[in-house]
């Protein structure tokens, strides 16, 4: 057989791939006629915890460093997080909640007690960061604060105190001590959770032990004049649905005595294939793709399965779903300290952030907060630093273009769409999501998961018409594509401009590992 006959050939048996890429549609309604429920802001909350550099050197540098600072909090991280319009961080822990003693870190810097943080590399905390600081950061932030109480090490009295010293005006020993500090006023201070994986680091309990503290502790949390806390309690395992059953339960059990003080509930779910064999965040081929976006997309599953069990117990949805860790979990990066949990963030990260904030913009009925791990430097962080040096990673970009969505009005959807298939499994292709702002102003933003395919959309946009489509997009040549230090623009927000709008029908034509937002008005 002659060569041009061997192409020949070889080009018929590529045919039908090439035509059927080509006439690929995949189907999408947004029900702007359907609105029910409104995406809360906080879906877009961070976590910081005292670990590694997320509050040392990441947040914090202290007023006589050379990076400028506003009274010790980095100026450039905290201009870059107000760009992302961060509406809670959740703080201080994590594990290091329930070894942190807020009493260690109020008064005089120099006359605070040092610590060893013992869950996060032994290193030596010195509570240059305490509860003033953090406020200090929210108020800069113009953000909520939410506090995770220590359960596991500390005491009811404690705890209680604590919310006194940041929340009362009254005559009492904590307003006191808080006014010796510096501080006049009350701070305002809404989400409270009371205590942090309460089946592992944060005490090793069972969940009916828990649920005993969870009513003790929670009953001598007071509100101060109008200040009413939120109180979320601590999930189980991420699977662990009888754990949630025994809190609801319990919750309800006697006569609901615990109503009002509990108003949400934790899990907590990190993205992670295998916990003895992470694999590098940035060293990856397909598979490690596919698996890492087929482990995320289990959160849609986990949030179903929750709510459920919530739901025979709360079926009017009044106990909030409250996501406050979750995230990629990769290896540190070679040559750093294996405590402090520092990785690499590429365009993989950005795709996990944006189907994760799609699921819980579809289930913000009862999904009421998220809280991402971690805000700076630590897991799937929005900002990596060096020294004086910031990076805007692939996930920061993702919550900026996601911004819109904020306390805007769900748009249910329905996605009918084509398979990404590697090996012998298949995900979806795509994820969407939609949401109307108060401007009156539609967004629809979608992932397309495919490494390698462009896939093409056709969006019908029911009760609304449209005049206008712009669109952002976030996507790179290849998979692992990531922002460093030397090269910090490599993956960012692009505008897009391949969607067209003919008589309430969008068609938009996704490249291979995109996300886009597209607005409509
Ligand atoms: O985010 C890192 C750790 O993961 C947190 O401290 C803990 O709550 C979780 O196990």
């Amino acid at each position: 057989m002659t060569r041009k006959y061997i192409v020949i050939i070889f080009a018929l048996l590529c045919m039908p791939r090439v035509l059927s890429a080509q006439s690929t549609t995949n189907t999408l309604v947004v029900h702007a006629d359907a609105t029910k429920d409104t995406i809360s802001k906080y879906i877009y909350g961070q976590f910081a915890e005292h670990l590694g550099h997320c509050i040392y050197g990441g947040l914090w540098v202290g007023e006589n460093s050379s990076i400028p600072n506003t009274r010790g909090i980095r100026n450039d991280i905290v201009a870059a997080l107000k760009k992302i319009k961060v509406p809670a961080i959740r703080w201080p822990g994590g594990c290091f909640a329930d070894e942190y003693h807020w009493k260690d870190g109020i008064g005089p810097r120099a006359d605070r007690p040092k610590m060893v943080n013992s869950n996060w590399g032994g290193v030596t905390e010195d509570n240059s960061f305490g509860t003033h600081e953090f406020m200090d950061l929210c108020e800069q932030l113009g953000c909520e604060p939410v506090i995770c109480g220590n359960i596991g090490s500390g005491t009811v009295k404690e705890m209680s105190e604590w919310v006194q010293y940041l929340t009362s005006d009254g005559d009492n020993p904590m307003t006191a001590l808080r006014k010796k500090n510096g501080r006049e006023k009350p701070w305002k201070v809404k989400f409270w959770c009371v205590g942090n994986e309460t089946w592992g680091c944060g005490g090793i309990m069972s969940a009916d032990h828990y649920a005993n503290e969870l009513g003790r502790y929670s009953f001598f949390l007071k509100n101060y004049g109008d200040n009413a806390l939120y109180k979320i309690a601590s999930g189980g395992l991420p699977e662990d649905d009888s754990w949630t059953e025994t809190i609801m339960k319990k919750w309800k059990s006697t006569d609901g005595w615990l109503q009002g003080y509990i108003s949400g509930y934790s899990l907590h779910f990190y993205t992670v294939n295998d916990w003895n064999k992470k694999g590098s965040a940035t060293a990856f081929t397909e598979n490690e793709w596919f698996t890492t976006l087929s482990k995320t997309l289990e959160m849609e599953k986990l949030v179903a399965k929750h709510s459920a069990v919530m739901d025979k117990y709360d079926a009017q949805r009044r106990i909030g779903l409250i996501v406050d860790e979750w995230g990629n979990w990769f290896d540190v990066e070679p040559g750093t300290n294996p405590g402090f949990l520092y990785q690499q963030n590429t365009l993989r990260d950005a795709m996990v952030a944006a189907v994760n904030l799609n699921i819980f913009h579809k289930h913000c009925d009862r999904v009421k907060m998220a809280n991402i791990a971690q805000m700076v430097n630590v897991l799937q962080a929005m900002i990596l630093t060096r020294g004086k040096d910031v990076v805007l990673t692939p996930t920061y970009y993702v919550f900026k273009m996601y911004s819109v969505h904020q306390d805007a009005a769900l748009l249910p959807v329905d996605l009918q769409g084509e398979s990404y298939t590697h090996g012998l499994d298949s995900i979806p292709a795509l994820s969407a999501s939609a949401s109307r702002d108060k401007e009156g102003r539609t967004h629809i933003s979608l992932a397309n998961l495919h490494p390698s395919k462009r896939e093409n959309l056709r969006c019908e946009l029911k009760g609304t018409t449209g005049a206008r489509v712009a669109g952002e997009i976030i996507t790179a040549g290849m998979m692992n594509a990531y922002n460093d230090f030397g090269n910090p623009e490599a993956v960012n927000i692009q505008p897009f401009t391949g969607a067209q709008l003919n008589n309430g029908i969008l068609t938009v034509s996704l490249p291979a590992k995109s996300i886009v937002t597209l607005e409509v008005k």
